[in-house]
């Protein structure tokens, strides 16, 4: 229990630094380029005595020729982008009642601070979960009305239940403080009409603070 509030006041203290260090510029175009894969005996995952281990395609092999990610993030690939281009095609379904349901509905927060405002796409999130995988637990089906905030999500609530596990990390923090606030006129919630459609994240323009 110490251990925990210890760690909780370390977070508190570190967000404004974050958001300091949010607003520096990034050497990402760099950061391109040091792409690199640990071959499977070598991963700390795998157990190289393994003798089916030869059998494996390494990662490096495998995840070469996707879509980049900047270099040392996450595995270093832009699925969103991997599964548009059809690079990858993974099944819709194992059972054949599994009924699937891709909306393109764009949510933009604005609970951010001097932090750019936070734009939500439903599409780029249905074309691999469920409905049900958010709503409604994690999230209510109304804009606005979720008590979302950073340091929960920074303890894995929220959207931090997947980013930073399964999905790009947190200190990603421009791939959803994306939208400048000083540039957004419309309305905060849902979005009408079609989701806004991302560029590759290797091509998309950093959005700094207080805009
Ligand atoms: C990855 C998580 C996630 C998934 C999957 C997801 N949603 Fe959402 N949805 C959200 C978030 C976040 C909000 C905004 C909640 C808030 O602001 O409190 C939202 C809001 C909504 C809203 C409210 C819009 C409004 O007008 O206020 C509706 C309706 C909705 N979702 C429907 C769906 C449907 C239908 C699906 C499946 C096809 C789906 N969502 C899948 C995260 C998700
Ligand atoms: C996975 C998406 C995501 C990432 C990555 C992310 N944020 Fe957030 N952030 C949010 C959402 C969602 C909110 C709440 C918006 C709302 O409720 O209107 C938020 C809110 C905030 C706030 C408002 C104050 C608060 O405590 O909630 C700050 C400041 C903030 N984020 C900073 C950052 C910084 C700095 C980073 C990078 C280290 C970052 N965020 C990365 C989604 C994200
Ligand atoms: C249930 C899991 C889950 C939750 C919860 C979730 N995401 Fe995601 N998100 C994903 C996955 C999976 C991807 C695709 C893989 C990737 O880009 O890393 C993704 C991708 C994204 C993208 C990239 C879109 C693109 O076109 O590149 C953004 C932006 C994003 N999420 C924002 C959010 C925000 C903001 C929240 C919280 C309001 C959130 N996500 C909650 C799983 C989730």
């Amino acid at each position: 229990m110490k251990k925990k509030t210890c760690s909780l006041i370390t977070m508190l203290l570190c967000l404004p630094a974050l958001v300091w260090a949010a607003g520096l510029p990034t050497s990402e175009g760099a950061a391109s380029e040091l792409r690199s894969w640990k071959p499977f005996t070598a991963d700390g995952l795998h157990d190289p005595s393994n003798p089916a281990m030869v059998e494996l395609q390494q990662p490096g092999e495998a995840m070469a020729m996707f879509p980049k990610d900047f270099g040392q993030i996450g595995n270093q690939v832009d699925w969103v982008r991997a599964l548009e281009q059809g690079v990858i095609v993974p099944r819709t379904n194992i059972f054949p009642d599994t009924y699937i349901e891709v909306l393109d509905l764009d949510i933009i927060m604005n609970r951010t601070s001097q932090m750019a405002l936070v734009r939500f796409p439903h599409k780029a999130h249905t074309q691999w979960l469920e409905c049900s995988n958010c709503h409604d637990k994690i999230f209510k089906k109304k804009a606005g009305s979720t008590p979302v905030n950073m340091f929960a999500i920074l303890m894995g609530e929220y959207c931090g239940r997947c980013h930073g596990a399964v999905a790009f990390p947190l200190t990603e923090c421009r791939r959803c403080h994306s939208v400048p606030r000083r540039a957004f006129t419309g309305n905060v919630g849902a979005q009408k009409g079609a989701g806004k459609t991302y560029k590759p994240v290797m091509d998309q323009k950093a959005v700094g603070i207080n805009q």
